[in-house]
């Protein structure tokens, strides 16, 4: 069954680092996703660990057994890519039995998995029709088919679904989940859509710049990001800078601009801080809390913005220390107009206090 695992591996294109060092493991069974901004190395990482492309340096290793320099046609894996592949002069049905067919399987086993495989998708009533009288939607289930009838136990999907209408992308990504579970394959998928990697992933690989930044549940990413450019890049949050006015055993008193202090209770993971040390305060809109009055630990505000976002607003609001703040409010709450003055509270688990990055904020944040 396949295990990946990956070793120092470093990937150049002439001075472009596109990998630099990736340590990784894959266990059997997985569904990974590779997220991260363009350029920052998901496709080289997959085609290494595919075998399309050799690792300048380092190693990479299928079930214990060093493969890097087996090709790509030995190591036995399927794809699914955003441009569809299918044969475009063979219909549904030639096109999920050719692998079983190029492996000379004999037409009754042929028959059997192309059967298995179209009921898995529900495509069977399409298995006559030819590729191009078919909605994309369709094509790439049966692109889908085609690399499930080749019974290979790791699945590579590079943005399989991004040249999809968004409703087909929902269902189908819901749909490859389920089949690649079923079958208990181990599938690795890029992509750079945030809902899509959080609703498929048993694991989030999260790269930036050639370099692997986390690997962690799509809950974690969310909950606790490890980074400001993690919780960045996963989800919506505000971001507020201050510098640590005063500490006790329990809380930080954070100075905001304009000298507005808040006290934030200490989290068993949170770093030391130094006295006078600057911070981000970290928080998601839904742990943002909009008061009509001034108590503890609020910031005063005018709120600048309503979005209607279906199940909640989005309020974006201008606080008196200067920062655009967004706060989710649900719908039952009554409405509030642009300018009212309100206050805003973060809740107090919801709130993750990192140290200012060395670049500052905006750099850190900046996706290149
Ligand atoms: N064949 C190549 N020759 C030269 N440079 C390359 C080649 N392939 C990738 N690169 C460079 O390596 C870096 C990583 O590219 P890669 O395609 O892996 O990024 P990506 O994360 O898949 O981006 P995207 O989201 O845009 O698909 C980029 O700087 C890219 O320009
Ligand atoms: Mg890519």
């Amino acid at each position: 069954m396949p295990k990946i695992e990956l070793q120092n591996v470093t990937k150049r294109f002439g001075r472009i680092f596109a990998l630099k060092k990736v340590n990784l493991t894959i266990n059997d069974g997985e569904y990974v996703v590779i997220l991260g901004p363009s350029g920052c190395g998901k496709t080289t990482l997959l085609n290494i660990i595919a075998g399309i492309w050799k690792p300048t340096t380092g190693k990479v290793f299928l079930d214990g057994k060093d493969v890097t320099d087996v090709p790509l046609e030995e190591r036995h894996l399927s794809f699914v890519f955003q441009n569809i592949a299918l044969f475009p002069h063979l219909n549904v049905w030639e096109n999920v039995t050719y692998s079983p067919f190029v492996r000379g399987f004999p037409a009754k086993k042929q028959n059997q998995i192309g059967n298995q495989i179209l009921g898995l998708v529900e495509l069977e009533e399409k298995k006559n029709e030819l590729p191009q009288n078919l909605s994309s939607g369709f094509q790439q289930k049966a692109a889908l088919a085609r690399a499930l009838s080749t019974e290979a136990k790791l699945m590579i999907l590079d943005e399989p679904l991004s040249a999809l209408d968004p409703a087909v992308r929902v269902e189908l990504r819901t749909k490859i989940r389920k089949l690649v579970k079923e079958l208990g394959i181990t599938a690795v998928h890029v992509t750079h859509d945030q809902d899509e990697a959080m609703s498929v992933a048993d694991k989030i690989i999260l790269m930036r710049k050639g370099e692997i930044v986390n690997v962690a549940t799509p809950q974690e990413m969310y909950n606790t990001p490890k980074s400001l450019f993690e919780g960045y890049f996963i989800g919506q949050a505000n971001f507020i800078e201050g510098y640590v006015q005063a500490q006790d055993d329990t809380s930080f008193t954070i100075n905001l601009r304009r000298e507005k202090m808040i006290k934030i209770k200490k989290q068993p993971f949170y770093p030391e801080f130094d006295a006078g040390e600057p911070v981000v305060l970290f928080c998601r809109p839904e742990n943002t809390l909009i008061l009509p009055k001034k108590t503890d630990n609020t910031i005063g505000g005018k709120i600048k913005r309503r979005i209607f976002m279906g199940s909640y607003y989005r309020y974006e609001i201008l606080s008196f220390t200067e920062d655009l703040i967004l706060a989710d409010a649900p719908l039952s709450q009554k409405i509030l107009p642009i300018n009212t003055q309100i206050y805003v509270r973060f809740k107090p688990n919801g709130i993750i206090l990192f140290k200012e990055p060395k670049y500052g904020l905006k750099e850190e944040l900046q996706l290149e």
